[in-house]
């Protein structure tokens, strides 16, 4: 029996995953590589640093860790100003009644972000008060595909992983929630995130009845 959901932030409460794709885009223009959108997938979900890694490996430029570490703070510089430039009307459509309905109906409701920046964004949204935990990325040591936040945010909510379903984006939130034994709802296309038990184009299609009846 379902007891609890865990939501992913950037591209399932808010589309803050345009904002990171639009500041890496723009730190790999300044190395010569055009960032795709298909590139873009394999960053979402996995912290700063691998997210940088992944994108060095693909232009196979080699930094030292002290550059590797003064371009990443400048991309976040930038994602920095695009948040800032936020409103809480970015929240997707639906999400917060989502949120206040599941509470409503018994079930306890986690946030689970691999972002350093997710309690910046969660007060910008003014949703603070719409979770029973927050994980975030400054509490774990492992990113996303490995299953450590989801476990973190269960053990925070004293609910039992098999008991958890996961809001995911990202190929490697998906891999994550499937190896911390929980379900996984992937929000997106079925082509990036096949591994789900379920696909929803967005995260307000979901619904209690689809809930009961898909888990
Ligand atoms: C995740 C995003 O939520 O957070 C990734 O999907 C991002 O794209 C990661 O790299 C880390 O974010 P931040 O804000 O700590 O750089
Ligand atoms: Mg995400």
């Amino acid at each position: 029996m379902i007891k609890a959901i865990i939501f992913d932030l950037d591209g399932v409460i808010v589309d803050t995953a345009q904002y990171h794709y639009l500041a890496w885009k723009r730190l790999a223009k300044e190395y010569g590589l055009d960032l795709t959108l298909d590139q873009n997938e394999l960053l979402k979900g996995v912290s700063r640093m691998r997210s940088l890694e992944i994108i060095l490996d693909l232009g196979g430029i080699s930094l030292s860790k002290e550059e590797m570490e003064r371009i990443a703070n400048k991309k976040n510089g930038w994602f920095v100003e695009y948040l800032n430039e936020m409103t809480p009307e970015e929240i997707f459509p639906g999400v917060r009644d989502m949120l206040r309905s599941i509470r409503a109906n018994g079930l306890r409701v986690a946030l689970a972000s691999s972002s350093k920046n997710a309690n910046k964004v969660v007060r910008l949204l003014n949703i603070e008060n719409e979770f029973d935990a927050i994980v975030d990325g400054t509490m774990i040591v492992n990113s996303k595909p490995d299953p450590e936040i989801f476990l973190l945010a269960a053990k925070k909510l004293s609910v039992d992983p098999a008991s958890c379903v996961v809001f995911e984006d990202a190929e490697a939130g998906v891999e994550a929630a499937l190896a911390a034994g929980m379900k996984c709802v992937g929000v997106g296309s079925a082509e990036q995130l096949g591994k789900a038990n379920l696909v929803i184009a967005k995260t307000a299609d979901f619904t209690l009845q689809t809930l009961n009846s898909e888990f």
